[in-house]
């Protein structure tokens, strides 16, 4: 499949941009598996309609980011290879891009590019734990634990340290988790073998 993917100034992505564009789609993949999972583990019920892609989905606003925002993009990117256990979210807004934040930038675009609109209080708030036990709390409980583990799990095969027990996933173990570490892991080398024989990246 021939495919090029243009920047915001319309330009074909430099080889830097494209992996970093694959870093996303990966994270994505690996949380449309996993969101479902963990909120299975922790919850015990299933929100079917919200899985479908709320994983692939909920980061879009960093792909507007990289397109439209490469000079953001590639601080906040710079920071994370300083200090990649912390989360994109982190790193964003210690370096005062909350006005410009991947939350928002999705929120924006969902409305916009007319994506499922009952996504947009979750992809707006994926990285806080809101107070509140309803559905959308509980489902922002999980994108936010999970987005940090496949972040450190990832940051882990490349070489910095992940402590699993620091985790705090709602009443699951750290052996279910470490379970759950190796299999976030077999996957990701899975999505990473798909991308290269599909060739996109
Ligand atoms: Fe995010
Ligand atoms: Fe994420």
């Amino acid at each position: 499949m021939d495919v090029t993917v243009q920047g915001g100034d319309g330009r074909p992505l430099n080889k830097e941009d494209l992996g970093l564009l694959r870093d996303i789609f990966i994270h994505s993949a690996l949380m449309g598996i996993y969101v479902p999972f963990f909120y299975k583990a922790q919850f015990g019920d299933i929100t079917e309609k919200y899985f479908p892609s709320l994983g692939i989905i909920h980061d879009v606003g960093r792909i507007i980011s990289l397109l439209y925002l490469p000079g953001q993009y590639h601080e906040i990117e710079a920071r994370r290879r300083e200090d990649p256990l912390k989360s994109y979210f982190e790193h964003e807004s210690k370096l005062g891009f909350a006005d410009t934040s991947h939350c928002l930038l999705g929120m924006y675009f969902l409305d916009l590019w007319n994506l499922p609109y009952e996504y947009l209080d979750l992809i707006g708030a994926h990285h806080t734990r809101p107070a509140a036990g309803n559905e959308t709390g509980k489902l922002c409980v999980v994108l936010e634990y999970t987005d940090r583990l496949i972040t450190a799990i990832g940051a882990s095969s490349a070489g910095a340290a992940a402590d699993l027990r620091s985790f705090h996933c709602g009443g699951i173990t750290t052996s279910f988790l470490e379970k759950a570490a190796a299999s976030i892991t077999g996957d990701r080398i899975n999505i990473e073998r798909e991308l290269a024989a599909d060739g996109i990246f």
